[in-house]
C-alpha cells in the first residue's frame, strides 16, 4: 500500500509537493489488515500515526517512494498505490537556501519515475495491482487510458464533483475494470469506502 503526497526539494529549506493527506491509503492499510492481510504501507509526508500491526515506512521523494515498493513488490500479492508521487522534480537542488533578489525565478522541472509503469515488466501473473486516479477533465477517459498503460487490475477514479478529495473525510469513487465494467461507489468515508475497495480486489485475486 502507498499512501499521501511526495516531496521534492528545490532548496535546503523548500519543496515541491500536492495536497494529498494520506487518508485513504491509512484507511485502506488498515482495512486489508483487518481482513488479515500482512501490509506493508510505503508512505509520504503526512499527519497520521502508524496504524497499528501495519509495517510502515515513510518516505519523501518518489524516488524514495520507488526503492521501498520495488523492495517489497516482488514478495507482495497485492499493490495498491494510492499515493499521490511527484510527476516533476526540480532538475537541480541548490545547495543554499535561494535568495529573493527581487526577479522572477524559473524552475527547471524533470520528470519523476512512474512508479506504477516500471513495475508493469516485474508484475507476476497472481499479482493484483491497483491504481487510482484524480482526474479535472475527460475523468473516465484519462482513467481508462491509465488503467491500459500502467497494466492495472482495477483503477479507482477520484470524484471531482464536490472539489477535490484531498483532506476529506470521504469520498465518491467509480472503478474501472479490465473487462471494461464500470461501478460507481456511492459517497462514503474513507473507512468504509476502504473496507469496500479491498473487498472487490479480495474478489479479482480469488
Ligand atoms: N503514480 C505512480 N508514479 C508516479 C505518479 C503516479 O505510480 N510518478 C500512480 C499513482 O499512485 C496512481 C496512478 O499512478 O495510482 C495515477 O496517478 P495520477 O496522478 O492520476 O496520474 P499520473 O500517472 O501522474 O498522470 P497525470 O498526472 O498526467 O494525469
Amino acid at each position: 500500500m502507498t499512501a499521501g503526497p511526495c516531496r521534492e526539494p528545490i532548496d535546503p529549506v523548500r519543496f515541491i509537493s500536492n495536497r494529498s493527506s494520506g487518508k485513504m491509503g491509512f484507511a485502506l492499510a488498515e482495512a486489508a489488515r483487518d481482513f488479515g492481510g500482512e501490509v506493508s504501507l510505503v508512505t509520504g509526508p503526512v499527519a497520521l500515526n502508524d496504524p497499528h500491526g501495519v509495517e510502515t515506512v515513510r518516505v519523501e521523494t518518489t524516488e524514495e517512494m520507488f526503492k521501498a515498493v520495488k523492495k517489497r513488490f516482488g514478495k507482495a500479492d497485492i499493490l495498491i498505490m494510492s499515493a499521490a508521487p511527484a510527476d516533476f522534480r526540480p532538475s537541480e537542488i541548490a545547495k543554499f537556501k535561494i535568495k529573493k533578489g527581487g526577479k522572477n525565478l524559473s524552475l527547471s522541472l524533470q520528470p519523476t519515475i512512474d512508479i506504477l509503469k516500471s513495475l508493469k515488466e516485474k508484475r507476476k501473473k497472481k499479482q493484483v495491482v491497483v491504481g487510482f486516479a484524480l482526474e479535472t477533465d475527460r475523468a473516465l477517459e484519462n482513467a481508462s487510458a491509465k488503467l491500459k498503460s500502467k497494466g492495472l487490475d482495477l483503477i479507482v477514479l477520484n470524484s471531482m464533483e464536490d472539489g477535490t478529495p484531498f483532506d476529506s473525510d470521504t469520498n465518491k469513487v467509480t472503478l474501472l475494470y479490465t473487462d471494461g465494467r464500470k461501478e460507481d461507489l456511492g459517497r462514503s468515508d474513507k473507512k468504509s469506502l476502504a473496507h469496500d475497495l479491498i473487498q472487490r480486489i479480495l474478489d479479482i485475486k480469488k
